[in-house]
């Protein structure tokens, strides 16, 4: 086998998501954080408080795999700032994320995104209502709130990679690419449960998270060729930074190249990971020996400390032509 790699391209191959309800799978963590009847804001929004309550944003603090790495720090307020955070918007979007004292497990919570300084909620329209005053920001619209995103996502610290550097350096929200584009999927709904709300564009609340075998199938472009001798197959990467983002997860590519009756002809492995990832547009090239070749059977497998089973997100023959 040999294997390549090729740089950065022009534009990321393939631009179309599709985003369905996420299936968290294979999850260590509880799924839901039941902390969102607590908050004032779901008696109005309710909907979004569950769709919150689902993500990992909600599980920040509680969630096991924190708890345990916290309990091994000695100064927590260097981890609790992102886990834990006071409303951005208080202390101003410019400034470092400072840990909240009051309210730990909601994690990261509405007011954390949405609280402005004047105490007035910061949203996409800023349309007056009598629950709250309404400030329209830009950090609501598709690509400013990259800013928002990227105020907890451009470090790395502990287990995790800053890839929002990787969306930052790559000037994807110059060409129009957004966070909540390929993470938050449109959805059109009143924003309310009250009368006289019309319904509007806007965006689910749940993550679309990598857990979720069939987004994770769509970080990667896979074309499979016949070659001289065997099989040229290249995976590329569609996402907007660098995959994997933590330490300790593997995605897995076994590779069956197999003749016309479906007999093995070659197996190899390729394997994408912390120490090497697969940058921004950037693809693996593999070359594949076997004569007589007439397909190429591909089996992903995505392994992580924070899933309890190795999940399989792609499983596909690929013919290879004439
Ligand atoms: C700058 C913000 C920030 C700080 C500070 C921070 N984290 Fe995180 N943490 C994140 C982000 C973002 C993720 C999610 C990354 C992902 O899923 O790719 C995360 C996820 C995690 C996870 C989950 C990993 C998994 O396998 O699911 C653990 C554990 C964790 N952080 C521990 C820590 C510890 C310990 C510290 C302090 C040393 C810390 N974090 C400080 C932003 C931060
Ligand atoms: C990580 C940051 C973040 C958190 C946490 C968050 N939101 Fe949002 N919210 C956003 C962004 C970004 C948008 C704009 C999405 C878009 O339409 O492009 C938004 C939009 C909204 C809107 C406008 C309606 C819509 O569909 O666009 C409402 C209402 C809202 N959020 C309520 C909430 C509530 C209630 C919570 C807590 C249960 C919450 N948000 C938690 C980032 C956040
Ligand atoms: C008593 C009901 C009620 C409560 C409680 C409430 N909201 Fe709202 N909120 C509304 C209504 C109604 C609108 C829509 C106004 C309109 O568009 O006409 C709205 C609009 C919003 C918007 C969009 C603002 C924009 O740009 O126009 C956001 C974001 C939001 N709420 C977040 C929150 C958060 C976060 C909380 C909790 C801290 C909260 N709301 C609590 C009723 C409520
Ligand atoms: C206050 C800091 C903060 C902000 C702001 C923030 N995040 Fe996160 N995000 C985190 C942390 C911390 C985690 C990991 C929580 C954990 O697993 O313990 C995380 C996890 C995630 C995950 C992983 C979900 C999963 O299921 O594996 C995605 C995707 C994500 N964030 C997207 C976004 C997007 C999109 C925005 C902007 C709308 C955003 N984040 C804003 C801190 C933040
Ligand atoms: C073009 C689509 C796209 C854009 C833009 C994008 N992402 Fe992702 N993101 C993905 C896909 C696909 C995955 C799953 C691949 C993987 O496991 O890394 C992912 C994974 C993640 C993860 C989990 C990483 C891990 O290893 O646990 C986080 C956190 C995240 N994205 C945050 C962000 C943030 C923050 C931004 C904006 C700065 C962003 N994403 C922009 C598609 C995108």
């Amino acid at each position: 086998m040999v294997v390549s790699r090729q740089g950065q391209e022009e534009e990321l191959p393939g631009r179309k998501w599709e985003l369905k309800t996420p299936a968290l799978e294979s999850s260590r963590t509880t799924l839901t954080n039941p902390a969102w009847e607590e908050l004032d804001c779901s008696r109005c929004h309710e909907t979004i408080a569950k769709e919150w309550a689902s993500t990992r944003h909600a599980q920040a603090w509680n969630e096991e795999v924190y708890q345990e790495e916290l309990a091994t720090i000695k100064r927590q307020s260097k981890c609790t700032s992102c886990h834990a955070p006071q409303p951005l918007l208080v202390n101003g979007i410019e400034e470092r994320v400072t840990v909240r004292d009051n309210d730990r497990h909601l994690g990261i919570d509405c007011r954390s995104c949405h609280l402005g300084a004047d105490g007035s909620i910061h949203g996409p329209w800023g349309a007056p209502t009598e629950a709250h005053k309404s400030t329209k920001s830009k950090l609501f619209d598709a690509t400013g709130s990259n800013e928002l995103c990227l105020s907890c996502h451009s470090r790395s610290v502990g287990p995790v990679i800053g890839i929002g550097r990787d969306f930052d350096d790559a000037e994807l929200s110059d060409r129009g690419f957004s966070c909540v584009g390929c993470h938050m999927a449109p959805v059109e709904r009143p924003i309310a449960n009250q009368d006289g709300l019309e319904a509007r564009l806007g965006r689910s609340h749940l993550l679309q998270t990598p857990r979720d075998p069939a987004f994770l199938r769509q970080a990667f472009a896979i074309e499979v060729e016949r070659i001289e001798g065997g099989a040229r197959l290249e995976i590329s990467n569609r996402a907007g930074h660098r995959v994997p983002g933590l330490n300790d997860r593997f995605l897995i590519f076994e590779l069956d190249l197999q003749d016309a009756s479906g007999a093995s002809i070659a197996r190899d492995e390729v394997e994408i990971s912390r120490s090497e990832p697969l940058g921004v547009a950037e693809s693996i090239v593999v070359d594949l020996a076997g004569v007589g070749a007439a397909s190429l059977l591909i089996r992903g497998v995505h392994e992580a400390e924070s899933i309890t089973e190795d999940v399989v997100f792609l499983e596909q023959r690929f013919p290879l032509g004439d």
